[in-house]
């Protein structure tokens, strides 16, 4: 069954926690960004946490694998569900990051980001790109031979990585666009429906759940849109 991870991308804790106690019951899954955790730090997970929430850290770690080393095992004590490494970090910093987790946290590695278009990647790697899914498969497969759990995609790339790494590898889905919502900087965006089609675990949905004037409504069409698309194709997934 996908899930949904709610993005809290707000500037401050306590916004972030009005919106948890907002959506109560509703939402159990949430992800602390960059914005959040160098804003409140870990003490936003530990709320999170003392309310009974999984946590998914994206903290996209790019570094030497010392440093990646020493960021992971930190990561391991805040009894986090998920956490999220640049795959392009290369194999030696997933290969430590892998040895340095402990506990039951679960690794992902960042493929290409939903923002990126094949011209932005040409721009950034000075290369031709033939296309982004190509990048995408050598980076998750760069993931899998890593150790890593699995990898964070969006939809478009989503049933190739399926058929490819099988149905026990984690696939994070994020660009989720609810028929009719803002698009806002991502570019390889889909429904909530067509992520499910494609054999996501986990749908990351922020602004459009986050932003909308009422949240616990967006938040139960996406469920609810969720829910239809899993009753059509149920055991595509691990
Ligand atoms: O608001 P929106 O639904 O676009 O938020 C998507 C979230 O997923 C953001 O927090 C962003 O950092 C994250 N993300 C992404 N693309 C990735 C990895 C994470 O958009 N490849």
């Amino acid at each position: 069954m996908a899930k949904v991870i709610l993005a809290l991308d707000t500037a401050s804790a306590t916004e972030a926690i009005r919106l948890v106690e907002a959506l109560g019951e509703a939402a159990d899954f949430y992800k602390v960004g960059l914005e959040l955790y160098t804003r409140a730090g870990p003490s936003v997970v530990s709320e999170l946490r003392a309310r009974g929430k999984r946590v998914f850290l994206d903290l996209k770690l790019h570094d030497i694998p010392n440093t990646v080393v020493g960021a992971v095992a930190a990561a391991s004590d805040l009894s986090i569900d998920l956490l999220t490494l640049h795959a392009a970090g290369g194999r030696a910093m997933l290969e430590a990051a892998r040895g340095a987790r402990t506990g039951p946290m679960r690794l992902v590695g960042v493929t290409v980001l939903t923002s990126l278009a094949s011209e932005d990647l040409r721009a950034a790697w000075g290369r031709d790109i033939d296309s982004v899914s190509a990048e995408v498969d050598r980076l998750a497969d760069l993931a899998q031979a890593s150790g890593l759990d699995g990898v964070v995609a969006s939809a478009e790339e989503a049933a190739a990585l399926r058929a490819r790494h099988g149905a026990g590898f984690l696939l994070v889905v994020p660009g989720i666009r609810p028929a009719g919502t803002d698009r806002g900087d991502q570019k390889r965006v889909a429904t909530p429906a067509a992520a499910v089609r494609a054999g996501a675990d986990y749908l990351v949905v922020g602004r459009a759940v986050t932003s909308a004037s009422d949240p616990s409504a967006a938040l139960a069409t996406v469920l609810s849109e969720v829910a239809g698309a899993e009753a059509e194709t149920p055991g595509t997934r691990g």
